[in-house]
């Protein structure tokens, strides 16, 4: 079971090309698509969804081709849009009641099981007949997951769903997800790079609606070792380096900067080797791939 992806293309009618030739394997267990803003993460995932149709390229999942199969491909689907909204008013025993029927549970106990199993897993049974309105951010993200959950989905699509969620609720979130992604994959999109390094055993980077990096991030970390370096500096000194080498990230760090960059052996100055960690691969493959534009 694995999602694969070839030259997906998307362009928008006004012009702007949000995916280019995105080529990628996503396998079992949770897969990290980090990118920054207007990188064309949501499009990818709405294009899954089959919200909307690609240009040109082959999406297919566990034997399904998404584009000529939809249907097929909607009945082991679980989705959490990134602007997942929730009717104020309703409960979420209600609404999750509703959405199941939808989904085609009509045997009434059955149902009324699943209610209760997902709303358990996701640590709301005890909020369940509360207005969804008044739930805080990071309760609504659980619940969205447990929409999602629905009908035992086979391929789960998160689309960022830890922006604005405190630590503890981060943290939460992020037990659950790891929960329901043994055997499933899940797609998980984000900007937070802990998320990824937290979670998830494959990733890819998406940039400009390219992927300008893949694989598994102990690898991709190790593959920087021994070239990233790290100084506290001024703005002037910051300035200086800059000219000499790429810099990576600046850091505040106490309310100092600290420099990292990229460099093949230890630059001259008060330079210290960093061993490298998700951020400086995100950043390195970031930098690296607008100068190449
Ligand atoms: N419906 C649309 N019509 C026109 N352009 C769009 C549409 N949706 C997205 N775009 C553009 O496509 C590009 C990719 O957007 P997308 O929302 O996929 O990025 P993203 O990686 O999800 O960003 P974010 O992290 O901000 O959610 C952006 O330039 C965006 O402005
Ligand atoms: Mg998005």
């Amino acid at each position: 079971m694995e999602l694969v992806l070839t030259g997906v293309t998307k362009t928008y009618p006004n012009g702007v090309k949000a995916l280019n030739d995105v080529t990628l394997t996503i396998p079992r267990g949770m897969f990290g698509l980090l990118g920054p803003n207007g990188a064309g993460k949501s499009s990818l995932m709405r294009s899954l969804a089959t919200l909307q149709a690609i240009d040109s390229g082959t999406m297919t999942f566990d034997g399904i081709d998404i584009t000529k199969e939809p249907d097929r491909l909607r009945d082991v689907l679980g989705y959490l849009p990134q602007d997942f909204g929730v009717y104020p008013k309703v409960s979420a025993w209600d609404m999750l009641d509703h959405l199941a029927q939808l989904k085609g549970l009509s045997h009434r106990r059955e149902r009324h099981e699943l209610v209760k199993a997902l709303l358990v897993k996701t640590n709301l049974w005890e909020h369940s007949s509360r207005r969804l309105g008044g739930y805080s951010g990071g309760m609504k993200q659980r619940f969205g997951i447990a929409q999602a959950l629905i009908g035992n989905p086979k391929l789960i699509i998160v689309d960022e769903p830890t922006a604005g969620l405190d630590p503890a609720e981060r943290f939460r979130f992020h037990n659950l997800l790891a929960e329901i992604s043994e055997d499933v994959v899940v797609l998980l999109s984000t900007h937070i790079v802990t998320d990824v390094a937290d979670l998830c055993r494959n990733m890819a980077i998406l940039a400009g609606g390219k992927v300008i990096l893949a694989g598994h991030p102990l690898e991709l970390m190790k593959g920087l070792e021994g070239r990233i370096w790290k100084k506290f500096v001024t703005a002037e000194e910051l300035e200086v380096i800059a000219r000499a080498m790429p810099v990576i990230a600046v850091r505040r760090v106490a309310g100092q900067r600290l420099a990292h960059v990229f460099a093949q052996t230890k630059p001259d100055g008060d330079f210290l080797a960093v061993e490298p960690d998700l951020e400086d691969v995100y950043f390195q493959a970031l930098s690296h791939s607008q100068q190449a534009a």
